[in-house]
């Protein structure tokens, strides 16, 4: 086996990094990667599980997900393919996956830039709805990952609104759950992680009332004048429900996100209908008992003129790569 050259430990590094921008569970990010000669590994950090809401870890590993996903996308950008390995060790679960550099592949660096584009945007929507060639693009891009996207047709618009509201009301009633919105939107500035009240906005007009992620102080991100009216609802399926699949729904997410913000669109996810269950098993039925909910998102197209959702902070590469 020849020597891995110094270029192609950098590439691994920087790809490590471009996936500290990665989407998680109330900005917990909850992973960590370790560089090797040749390779990464990305380590689940169960300090960072909230056990509240995520008592199995599924949200966790969502999130490393789309972590995985960040990497592979920036080393598509530096040319090459991905080789990953999941879930390698079965003695040692929260060794998510190793990455290593595989053949070289045409640079495609649009979902790159979307990594430092992407926001969770929390504000109503515009009225226009995505375009059908669009979400059959967002469909595709799901696909890739062997998980399904199911768009809630507006018929059952009234239903999938209730259950939000349900599951929102639980969470509110289980001082677990309050407890880790509560800690993680009250990380202090050193933290660099958490949920500030810049990213969150007050209701605004719309049908699915948005998650309160600013319950301790007044939300910062003014609604604007969108009413949701041409918001999609989009639901990942998996088929079946384990760490694995946990795992490709968050890539998923991660390239269902990327790709569509490339096209000018915004998305929010909305995790509480996964995370009270029987909200969860109640979806599950919905789809005839066939697949699994994994997580929802709302995706629209933003408010003409509306302004950029402000950068959530982010560790830096200090605290989450470990060096060879
Ligand atoms: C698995 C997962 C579940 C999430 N659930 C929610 C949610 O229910 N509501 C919400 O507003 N944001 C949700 N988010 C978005 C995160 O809060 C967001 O990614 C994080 O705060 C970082 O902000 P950014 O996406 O703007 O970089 C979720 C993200 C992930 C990956």
């Amino acid at each position: 086996m020849t020597k891995p050259g110094r270029a192609e430990i950098d590439q691994i590094a920087e790809a490590t990094i471009a996936a500290l921008r990665a989407p998680s569970i109330l900005n917990t990010q909850p992973w960590r990667w370790q560089l090797s000669s040749a390779h990464a590994e990305l380590w689940a950090d169960r300090t960072r599980q909230l056990p509240g809401l995520d008592p199995d870890g599924r949200l966790l590993l969502l999130s490393c997900g789309t972590a995985l996903h960040h990497a592979m996308v920036a080393l598509r950008a530096a040319g090459f393919t991905a080789h990953v390995e999941r879930r390698p060790d079965p003695a040692r679960p929260d060794l998510v996956a190793r990455l290593r550099r595989g053949p070289s592949a045409p640079p495609d660096d649009e979902l790159y830039r979307a990594i430092y584009q992407r926001r969770t945007d929390r504000r109503p929507f515009a009225d226009e709805p995505p375009t059908a060639a669009v979400v059959e693009e967002l469909r595709m891009a799901v696909e890739r990952h062997a998980v399904h996207l199911y768009a809630v047709p507006p018929g059952e618009l009234t239903a999938f609104a209730a259950a939000v509201a349900h599951a929102s009301a639980v969470e509110y009633d289980d001082a677990g759950m309050r407890d880790d919105v509560l800690a993680w939107t009250t990380r202090t500035r050193d933290d660099r992680d958490g949920v500030t009240p810049r990213s969150v906005t007050p209701p605004g007009r719309r049908t699915i009332a948005p998650r309160n992620l600013s319950p301790a102080r007044p939300s910062a991100l003014a609604p604007g004048p969108g009413q949701d009216r041409g918001t999609v609802y989009a639901i990942l399926v998996i088929d079946t429900d384990e760490p694995r699949d946990w795992l490709a729904a968050g890539e998923a997410l991660s390239d269902v996100w990327l790709t569509l913000t490339a096209r000018g669109l915004a998305a929010s996810p909305i995790s509480e209908v996964i995370e009270v269950e029987p909200v969860r098993q109640a979806l599950r039925r919905h789809f005839g008992g066939v697949g699994f909910p994994a997580i929802a998102l709302r995706i629209g197209v933003p408010v003409t003129g509306a302004d950029p959702v402000p950068p959530a902070v982010r560790r830096s590469g200090t605290d989450v790569i470990g060096l060879p």
